[in-house]
């Protein structure tokens, strides 16, 4: 057996389970992602750590693992009696739904065998954890590893200390999350990825490649890369760093070569002058690579592969951003983590599903609210083409919960500060440091002190990207000194203001990290349609003609307006992109409100009719969407406001034919600057159109809306039409509660009964309603506002998926996907 297929046999041995290690053994890295067999018991176990533990009673699951998102909802979960002093409140109230209405309190245990063959070598065997929610405390064969409080943290250790090389091991994880620890849903359990690397003695460490491009010209950019090596005696006699650079196209473009210095760690500059660099931007994202590559004679020691993009992004405080050399305007929205019905299990397919959406709606930054997420985040971002801004904290010593991250600041905030931006720093997406979200400290004469100390950090680790914060008391945050120490301050629901703090504040940089808060149910209108703050209707439904928003928050056209009386702010955040799970304002106090109304995209990832609105302000792509749905029985006679989201700039809207007058945008009018409005049309069953007119007057577009007929069939739209057997790819599949003609019937609210067969499963159901309690996990969903979504995962195995919706009395709807083969376990990067 020639030895290149001696060497492919021993890391499939690895990947597969028992592995023999040993000191001839030459892969240079192994990296396997601990996706299945686990075993999980929620509650505390006293002796859950222990080696021989008999843990055979525990629920077997794979991870990444939300051990609360199976439910049930219960009002009681986490209900806070708070004042919640940034929402305004002065006294205490009680919140019943604020983290989501889920049991995501307690402690939670983990266990997995390991088997490491052969006898003790010079490998090096790590472990990492994206995120772990949360107070994590990691053992191995009972043997304490290391620990780590915040939940939203990647870290990691080093096991090989603890092997019991030649036999079972296992390793337990134990997590516990307090009561009133959060403001949303956080998750609980080992949420996201956790990897196995086995490395030899001499190996690139974790986060140890940073690639930096300081000086770029349209001729020219130089690139450097700084390689930490780590080492253990005996040390290589000679050992070099070999690093290529890959540009956009795939092409090999430069191979740098460095002998080192046989000494037990080092870090290692390489610099390079790249000739016509391609650079990337959020609408041309192209990126680099960099694979380094540690070499003793012919034998490869290790081998990292490292993404990077060339581009250059300045802040003035006249104009906003300057990306490559052109002004951009941040056209951004605000995202929590979880992933509504999958919980804040991580799925890179569900964000990816997300992002999609908010990409073709214009979007074209995303704030990681309001503390590190999932690496997978950034890479998509690189990949799809978004700004990112990496936020750390939304508290610092003082709390805004009674189990919050104060209680580990004094301890952690360092670290964990410094491990985001050393995870972080090569993603070309990634454009500031976001140090706190309205922390309250803004209210300290000593406040700028914290700020101080976390700019410092976030400068020494990466002095090449800005620092910001995200302040709601503008005024404190000046006076106070936090919004001097970083280098672009965030404004939150300040358009008001952007014109004082610019005569204050001449010199600053700003842009508004949270804007809007606009609140609305898709396909829910309420009437009248007319503007409100805070207000709570019957239904717990906020409605769809996009006219609420909190008390200290405002629509969308007046964040807009401001924008364009300011052209110095860089442009706007919107709270938030997608309803997330927790916070259910207006109906904070008011169950079964269980997620946010904040969302342009509902909880089940369906644009809400904000998505069209949105779009037709920062799309170029032609937007022409009409609301409400015309199917009104008990108005018959009555006035039913008709609204048109387009970029068009003039419409016609007719009611069975007959004109109702044509439109154009009024920038005199707030509500008539962004959006066509016809107040007083008078209901009347059929046909409801519009007719789009350009710039020159003629016909350029219409959208139709029919009054729905009786309720006849179920049809299933899936985003995708493959899904790959990856094991986590995920297709979204919208049912519609259809009439005989094909409309939509926008009040349906059927029972929908799923199966799935073939080669993928259910995963979630959802339907986007924000005061449901029906569990995600079901077989079954009621539809609401005629739509509900099945989220259906491939089973990794090659074939066809078969999905279908039944519901009583409607014809069945039916779809079939194919899944096509991929390996189950992703080797991240492996070379002989
Ligand atoms: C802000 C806060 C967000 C969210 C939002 C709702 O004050 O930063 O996390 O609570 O309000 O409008």
């Amino acid at each position: 057996m020639g030895s290149k297929r001696m060497l492919l046999l021993g890391l499939v041995m690895l990947l597969a389970g028992p592995a023999s290690l040993s000191a001839q053994d030459t892969t240079a890295r192994v990296v396997k992602t601990l996706r299945t067999d686990w075993l999980f018991m929620k509650g505390e176990v006293p002796d859950g750590a222990r080696l021989d533990y008999d843990d055979s009673h525990w629920d077997r699951v794979d991870v990444p693992h939300d051990w609360a998102i199976v439910g049930p909802f219960d009002e009681d979960h986490d209900k806070q009696e708070v004042t919640v002093i940034e929402d305004g409140e002065r006294v205490p109230s009680i919140r019943t739904g604020r983290t989501g209405g889920l049991p995501y309190m307690g402690v939670g245990w983990y266990r997995k065998q390991l088997s490491f063959s052969g006898t003790a070598s010079d490998k090096r065997v790590f472990i990492e954890f994206d995120g772990a929610m949360s107070n994590a405390k990691v053992y191995l064969n009972g043997q304490w590893v290391g620990g780590r409080p915040y939940g939203y943290s990647s870290f990691g250790f080093e096991l090989t200390p603890y092997i019991r090389w030649g036999s079972t091991n296992v390793l337990a994880v134990r997590l516990e999350n307090e009561p009133e620890s959060a403001r949303w849903y956080p998750g609980a359990g080992l949420y996201r990825a956790v990897r196995l690397l086995v490395l030899n003695r001499t190996h690139i460490p974790q986060w140890g490649v940073w690639v930096t491009t300081p000086e770029i010209t349209h001729q020219e950019a130089l690139v450097n890369i700084r390689t930490e090596i780590a080492t253990k005696p005996p040390v290589h006699a000679a050992i070099r760093l070999e690093t290529d650079i890959i540009d956009p196209s795939g092409k090999v473009v430069a191979s740098l070569k460095k002998n080192l210095l046989p000494v037990t760690g080092d870090t290692v500059s390489q610099q390079l002058r790249l000739k016509d660099p391609r650079f990337w931007s959020a609408d041309s994202p192209r990126l680099y690579k960099a694979v380094s590559r540690i070499k003793a004679g012919d034998q490869t020691l290790d081998v990292m592969e490292t993404v990077f993009g060339i581009r250059t992004i300045r802040f003035t405080a006249d104009s906003g951003m300057l990306v490559n050399g052109r002004w951009e305007k941040l056209k951004g929205v605000c995202l929590h983590h979880d992933l509504g019905a999958l919980g804040a299990a991580f799925n890179k397919s569900a964000l990816r599903h997300r992002l999609t959406l908010l990409k073709q709606m214009g979007c074209n930054a995303i704030r990681g609210a309001h503390n590190p997420h999932d690496p997978a985040m950034l890479e998509l971002c690189d990949e799809m083409g978004f700004y990112f801004i990496d936020e750390a904290f939304d508290e610092w010593k003082l709390p805004k919960t009674a189990n919050g991250y104060s209680r580990w600041f004094d301890e952690w905030a360092e670290r964990d500060l410094t491990d985001m931006i050393r995870r972080d720093r090569n993603h070309p997406a990634l454009i500031m440091y976001s140090i706190g979200n309205e922390v309250r400290e803004q209210q300290q004469p000593e406040g700028y002190r914290v700020a101080r100390f976390l700019t410092a950090i976030c400068h020494r680790e990466d002095p090449y990207r800005p620092v910001t914060a995200g302040f709601n008391q503008w005024k404190p945050a000046i006076d106070n000194g936090l919004a001097d120490e970083v280098d672009i301050p965030g404004f939150n629901y300040k358009p008001a203001f952007y014109g004082r703090i610019r005569q204050l504040q001449p010199t600053w940089p700003i842009y508004g990290s949270e804007t809007a808060s606009t609140v609305s149910s898709r396909g829910s209108y309420h009437f009248p349609a007319q503007r409100f703050s805070m207000k709570a209707w019957e239904d717990n439904q906020s409605s769809a003609y996009d006219l609420e928003h909190c008390s200290w928050s405002q629509l969308p056209d007046e964040e807009w307006k401001a924008l364009e009386d300011h052209p110095f702010v860089a442009g706007e955040f919107v709270w938030t992109g997608v309803d997330y799970l927790g916070e259910p304002t207006p109906y904070n106090c008011r169950w079964p409100s269980r997620s946010s109304y904040f969302g342009i995209l509902d909880l089940a990832g369906i644009p809400k009719d904000r998505y069209f609105l949105y779009k037709s302000r920062w799309s170029d792509r032609p937007t022409l969407h009409v609301l409400p749905h015309w199917t009104w029985p008990e108005k018959l006679g009555e006035h039913v406001p008709v609204y048109v989201y387009t970029n068009y700039p003039e419409a016609e809207l007719f009611v069975n034919g007959k004109s109702q007058g044509r439109k154009r945008f009024d920038p005199g009018e707030l509500l008539d600057r962004y959006r066509l409005r016809w107040e007083d049309v008078v209901y009347q069953p059929g046909e409801l159109k519009v007719i789009a007119y350009d710039v020159q007057g003629e016909i350029a577009d219409s959208a139709v809306t029919e009054t729905a007929g009786a309720p006849f069939r179920l049809v299933l739209t899936a985003d995708r039409d493959t899904l790959t057997t990856d094991g986590d790819d995920l297709i979204y599949v919208t049912v519609e509660v259809q009439d005989r003609q094909g409309n939509l019937c926008p009040r349906a609210d059927h029972l929908v009964n799923f199966s799935v067969e073939g080669s993928g499963f259910l995963r979630a159901v959802d339907n986007g309603n924000p005061a449901s309690t029906e569990a995600f996990q079901a077989q079954y969903r009621n539809a609401f506002n005629g739509k509900c979504v099945a989220i259906v995962q491939s089973n990794g195995k090659t074939g066809k998926v078969f999905i279908r919706a039944e519901s009583q009395g409607l014809v069945v709807g039916e779809l079939t996907v194919d899944c096509t083969a991929k390996e189950h376990y992703k080797r991240e990067w492996v070379e002989k």
